[in-house]
């Protein structure tokens, strides 16, 4: 990693937060934006992989959390923890994910059958924990424009905006770390909860898609002193992402990885980390939102993710499966939510 932590918008004093980063991408990610002298909180279920990671990272004042995203309570915990322990939040990397072999339902408040268990921890968690952290992350974002001596506008109305905006707005962000195997799912709640619907590979590209609504969906409602982009990260089968997948499907992408890393087709775990750190840090970014990027460019994310209806609803469905109410999330209705 170069750029991203030669020319960071993170630094001394700051706070990140980054789930699932006990193991690969996220574990990379972490290294890179303590590298900043931002204070890392690390996140995932693995409490000896966490601790050996804070013990591990440069500087003091980093810490390990652990929550299991299958298990919502821990979720609202773990979020009213950071906000006790952290009195600022610069930026929420959204790393955690998990390919599941088996169909298996995960309980959640407002759904009778229960939400599919990759959609539960790839989106569902995500989605609670952003919502209850969303505020925070506004109030850092006003923050860092005060202390930057801005007014923390990004300009213009706060969607896909960076002409115009104040040089010296300097918002929170939040990076949720997505797939290209989104490209190959279809925007259907159905898919989501009770036993008959899509599994491993499938479910996953569908919980992937459901990132990037939620991310659009996410940068509409957010104030303007907060940004909210996603990203593809790279292909890395020396991850753990596989550990959980069928005996089949995982064979395959750890031979996929070994011919690739003989072909160069496949990425380094550090390597997949460079988007998602640039778009924690970057200043190229400060103004962006609303993105999907890879190789750390802005690209075209597949187009049933620019279905504003099928945001909404994913966004309305979430709501519902947690069983939220709106003061619980931020721009109900749809629109910007006041500032902070
Ligand atoms: N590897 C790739 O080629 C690739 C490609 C595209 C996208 N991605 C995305 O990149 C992100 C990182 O994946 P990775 O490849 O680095 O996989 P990984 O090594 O398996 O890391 C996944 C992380 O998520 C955490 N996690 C998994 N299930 C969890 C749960 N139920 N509750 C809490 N934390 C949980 C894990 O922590 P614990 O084990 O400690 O719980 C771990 O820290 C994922 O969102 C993945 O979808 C990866």
């Amino acid at each position: 990693m170069t750029g991203a932590v030669d020319d960071s918008m993170l630094g001394e004093g700051h706070v990140v937060l980054v789930t699932g980063s006990t193991s690969g991408i996220g574990a990379e990610t972490a290294r890179n934006l303590a590298a900043t002298g931002a204070t890392v909180v690390v996140h995932g279920r693995d409490r000896p992989a966490g601790e050996q990671l804070v013990a591990d990272l440069p500087d003091e004042g980093h810490a390990f959390y652990a929550a299991d995203f299958t298990d919502f309570d821990a979720v609202r915990a773990f979020a009213d923890a950071v906000l006790t322990d952290f009195d600022r939040l610069d930026c929420l990397v959204n790393n955690a994910g998990t390919w599941q072999g088996e169909r298996r339902l995960v309980d959640a408040p407002g759904s009778d059958d229960g939400v599919e268990m990759t959609v539960a921890v790839n989106h569902l968690a995500t989605f609670l924990l952003t919502n209850r952290l969303a505020d925070r992350l506004a109030a850092t974002g006003e923050r860092r424009a005060e202390e930057r001596g801005g007014d923390g506008e990004r300009g213009g109305d706060g969607e896909r905006e960076t002409e115009g905006a104040d040089p010296a707005a300097d918002p929170a962000r939040v990076v949720t770390v997505s797939s290209d195997l989104h490209r190959r799912a279809e925007p259907d709640l159905d898919a989501a909860v009770g036993p008959e619907g899509p599994s491993g590979v499938a479910a996953y590209g569908y919980s992937k898609l459901a990132n990037v609504l939620f991310t659009y969906e996410l940068a509409r409602r957010l104030p303007g002193s907060v940004t909210a982009n996603c990203c593809h990260p790279g292909v890395s089968p020396s991850t753990g992402l596989s550990r959980n997948g069928s005996l089949l499907a995982g064979l395959g992408w750890k031979l996929f990885g070994v011919v690739g890393r003989l072909t160069g087709a496949v990425d380094t775990a550090a390597e997949s980390a460079e988007t998602q750190t640039y778009l924690a840090s970057s200043p190229e970014v400060a103004g962006v939102t609303g993105e999907y990027f890879d190789d750390c460019e802005a690209v075209r994310s597949a187009e049933a993710a620019y279905d504003r209806d099928a945001q909404r609803d994913l966004w309305e469905a979430s709501v519902e499966w947690l069983a939220l109410d709106d003061s619980e999330v931020v721009g109900a209705d749809g629109e910007r939510a006041p500032e902070a």
